[in-house]
């Protein structure tokens, strides 16, 4: 607008989606899209205006997963958007190059509003000069994957969830079944997104895969890996190589979630699902290398954590508790840097979300950046927490599991940033 805000308009809205050959499915978007969301891109610096008008049947939110902003704007269950109205969420981005998510988080309700379909990216861009592909949809592709089974009348099957959550048998790229990408190029930047409900993804490429960037921004180098495991919210920047004509299919693998096995097979741990077909043309434009460095961003550092908090897993409880939007779990001090021990209790893999956090799982050479880290059952994981540094003495942030139904079943604390 003229006063140099970007200002984004976004309607949630039911929609009609022809998935499969056979009847419509019923469906929620966002942006006039029947599924799924518009990319919203924005730089660091900007400030961002976003108006989410809700045209839904019932009240909803809208999330901005990965953002770093004040507590009012998070689009938590805090922040209601009834059917008819319009929420205004503004902030200045100010955070690194990353690929965030947006989604609805109304409590007791997400994993359905998020199986409807509502679910979008959000490209963080800044001003560090990064030679990848970059051109998005050409050589910058995403890459957002959820699972849906389809009902006889064509509507997504709510009726087969059990413990870990909802399992789709079809996967869904961009909202496309059975896709495929024309690719031009040596090299394509894939922003892989989680957007399942329950269903974790080994992401793999019949090859090798290079790892550029995770939750919250890029890695400091890259990394060549076999495959990338992604629970539901978290997300992986991957660069694969190209060969003129030859086709590639990018698949999850098995992988048992660090369950015993029954778990493992309900969790969907011995599935292989094809994603995404790669087509690369007969003749590809070289694409250059991939930097050695990505990232000069400090590290957060252990020694400047103030204290120490445990978070103990168990069955659809954090600590014992379920979530309760009138209490406050846990106040935290504006831009500290804290250790936090999440430790799973439970027979079920999980995973935890922090919201407005940068994360950095504390093991020797861990350097990525996380909002959203895997705790298998039985293990512990320590973070290196920063939050901030907007203060609110009011209005909480969320920390909770991000297979959503044992969210929306009240694993899910809250905690104040001051
Ligand atoms: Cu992606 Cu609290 O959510
Ligand atoms: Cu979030
Ligand atoms: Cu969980």
């Amino acid at each position: 607008d003229a006063a140099g805000r970007r200002v984004v308009e976004l309607t949630a809205a039911p929609g009609e989606s022809a998935f499969l050959d056979g009847p419509t499915t019923p469906t929620w978007g966002y942006g006039g899209l029947p599924f799924g969301g518009p990319t919203i891109r924005a730089r660091r610096g900007e400030e961002v205006v976003v108006r989410v008008t809700n045209r839904l049947p019932e009240t909803t939110t809208t999330h901005w997963h990965g953002m770093t902003l004040p507590a009012r704007m998070d689009g938590g269950p805090h922040q209601p958007i009834a059917p008819g109205e319009t929420w205004e969420a503004s902030w200045r981005v100010d955070q690194p190059a990353a690929t965030l998510w947006y989604h609805p988080h109304p409590h007791g309700a997400t994993e359905r509003h998020v199986h409807r379909g509502l679910a979008g990216l959000i490209l963080v861009d800044d001003d560090v000069r990064v030679d990848l592909p970059g051109r998005y949809g050409v050589d910058d592709v995403p890459v957002v994957l959820t699972d849906r089974s389809f009902a006889p009348d064509g509507s997504f099957d709510t009726a087969h969830r059990n413990a870990v959550g909802l399992l789709g048998d079809t996967v869904l790229v961009n909202g496309t079944v059975a896709p495929y990408l024309d690719v031009r190029t040596t090299r394509v930047r894939l922003r892989v997104l989680n957007a399942s409900p329950a269903r974790s993804y080994r992401v793999g490429a019949g090859a090798p895969v290079t790892l550029v960037g995770t939750d919250g921004g890029l890695l400091p180098s890259p990394r060549v890996v076999p495959d990338v495991l992604l629970t539901p919210g978290e997300r992986a920047e991957i660069v694969v190589e190209c060969a003129p004509g030859r086709r590639t299919v990018l698949r999850s693998l098995p992988d048992e979630l660090g369950a015993v096995n029954g778990i493992a097979i309900a969790a969907g741990g011995h599935d292989t699902l094809d994603l995404l077909e790669l087509r690369p043309a007969d003749r590809l434009e070289p694409s250059p290398a991939v930097p050695a460095v990505l990232s000069r961003e400090a590290p957060l550092d252990e020694g400047a954590a103030l204290r120490t908090r445990r978070f103990v897993l168990s069955s659809n409880r954090i600590n014992g508790l379920a979530m309760d939007m009138g209490r406050v779990d846990e106040v935290v001090e504006a831009g500290a840097t804290e250790i936090w021990e999440l430790a799973n209790r439970h027979t079920l893999p999980h995973n935890i979300h922090v919201h407005d956090a940068r994360l950095q799982v504390l093991s020797p050479g861990e350097r990525a950046w996380k909002d959203t880290v895997a705790v298998p059952p039985g293990r512990t994981v320590r973070l290196l927490v920063r939050v901030g540094p907007y203060a609110d003495p009011e209005v909480p942030y969320m920390i909770h599991c991000h297979m959503l139904r044992h969210e929306d079943d009240g694993m899910m604390l809250q905690f104040l940033v001051v």
